[in-house]
């Protein structure tokens, strides 16, 4: 079966983590990407986090499926040809340097137009144009200066950054987004033109219902579904809600039974209002379906937590999927917390390839996160990661090399 993006090809530029994640689903869905990284190094995240010597990381074969590695030394006048002939052959340059880094290089905006007109050139930066556009910016750098840092965490604690990597990860699918729009629009106007996709802007976007908080803070002085109402305060920056919800429906993270030993015997417990009579029914106090305090959704928010803490006692005596069984059956939301262990042994994850097996030559079978968008007309085979400069004499070949011009390039140390 072919692919959505058979025939597009990516002159990939990218490193570490956002933009790679950007180019490994563009690879996915079909395109041909061409990862450049300079000989002897690679990407740096080849040798960082290693767990086995001398073989690549987990790090970078997570991030750099369906990909063909080039050796090209960028700064290098005959490195630059190479580069400058791929320019021209290639749909799409993706790249994640520190600001500047690709003028220096010599691919400037202009450079790319003359040398083709149809390229996008698609940029990871960490900052837009503004005081900060310089900086370099890593994951947690951009959860901070994204909104996520200031309203994750609990009300007494300091700001906290999540594991979920919005800033790196988040940025990557945000700037796939935006090159396959750009593709697109190609087809009417014939022209490539720039992406650009800030790690702010992306973490910030993904706090799109923080910046609401904000907005209705400023209105009223009070947020209801907040823990620090009734009786804490609101200053005036929206504060941290713990586990509360970011929606309309009041949830809690709960114990379950087993929590005095296991870091993750919890459930994510949300009191939905239309499934109120089943929750009071499950948790056996049906006495609160009469209560003025707990009968409605708005006289329930002064006391939520009391309701969560009443219904702890019913989760405590359950497994976290024990109580996802129970609740479940009368459609009352709910989630267990999942360990990573949980979630790489689970059955059904492997089933719909969200979690593969892959085999590397160097490190043997390895587990990845697949592809998680999947497109009914192209499906995804994840294939390993290429070793540093696996492909170079293949692409240059199909570049017009000969063999002979390709050792010549080794020999002085250009690939
Ligand atoms: N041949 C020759 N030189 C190469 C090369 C190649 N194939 N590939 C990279 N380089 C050079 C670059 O030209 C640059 O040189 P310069 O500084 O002289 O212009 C140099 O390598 C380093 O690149 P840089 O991007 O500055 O790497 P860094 O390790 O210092 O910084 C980041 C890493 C991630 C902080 C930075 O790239 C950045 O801020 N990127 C944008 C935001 C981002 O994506 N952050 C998230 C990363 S997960």
């Amino acid at each position: 079966m072919g692919k959505a993006l058979d025939g597009v090809r990516i002159l990939d530029f990218t490193h570490v983590q956002s933009g790679p994640t950007c180019t490994q689903l563009l690879a996915w869905f079909g395109a041909d990407v061409i990862k450049v990284e300079r000989a002897g190094e690679g990407d740096i995240t080849r040798g960082q986090l290693r767990d086995i010597p001398d073989v690549d990381s987990l790090y970078f074969t997570m991030l750099n499926h369906n990909k063909r590695s080039i050796t090209v030394d960028a700064k290098n006048p005959k490195g630059k040809q190479v580069l400058e002939a791929l320019v021209k052959q290639c749909d799409v340059l993706v790249e994640n340097f520190a600001p500047g880094a690709l003028d220096r290089m010599g691919f400037t905006w202009e450079r790319i137009q003359q040398l083709n007109p149809r390229m996008i050139v698609a940029s990871v930066k960490g900052f837009g144009p503004g005081p900060y556009e310089d900086c370099k910016v890593y994951e947690n750098v951009a959860q901070c200066a994204g909104g996520a840092a200031s309203t994750t965490g609990f009300d007494d604690g300091p700001p906290l950054v999540t594991g979920a990597q919005i800033g790196d990860s988040g940025t990557g699918l945000h700037l796939a987004l935006g090159i396959v729009a750009a593709l697109y629009q190609r087809n009417t106007t014939g022209r490539g033109q720039r992406v650009l996709a800030a790690m702010q802007d992306g973490v910030l976007n993904l706090c799109r219902v923080k910046l609401r908080d904000q907005q209705r803070l400023a209105r009223t002085g009070v947020m209801e579904e907040y823990p620090q109402y009734p009786n804490g305060t609101f200053g005036d920056a929206v504060p941290r809600a713990g586990n509360a919800s970011g929606g309309g429906q009041p949830g809690w993270i709960l114990k379950c039974k087993g929590w005095e030993t296991d870091p993750n015997a919890y459930i994510y417990f949300i009191t939905q209002a239309p499934v109120w009579k089943d929750i009071c029914k499950v948790i056996g106090r049906e006495e609160w379906l009469t209560d003025p305090r707990y009968a409605t959704p708005k006289g329930r928010l002064p006391h939520l937590m009391e309701i969560f803490g009443e219904i702890e006692q019913w989760t405590m005596t359950k497994t976290k999927f024990e109580a996802m069984d129970l609740l479940n059956a009368y459609d009352i939301p709910c989630g267990p917390i999942l360990s990573m262990k949980e979630l790489a042994e689970e059955p059904s994850l492997r089933k719909t390839g969200t979690v593969v097996e892959v085999d590397h030559p160097k490190r043997g079978k390895y587990l990845t996160v697949g592809n998680p968008i999947k497109l009914s007309d192209s499906p995804t085979e994840v294939l390993r990661s290429p070793l540093l400069g696996e492909h170079t004499d293949e692409v240059l070949k199909e570049l017009g090399y000969s063999s002979e011009a390709i050792e010549a390039l080794r020999a002085e140390r250009v690939i």
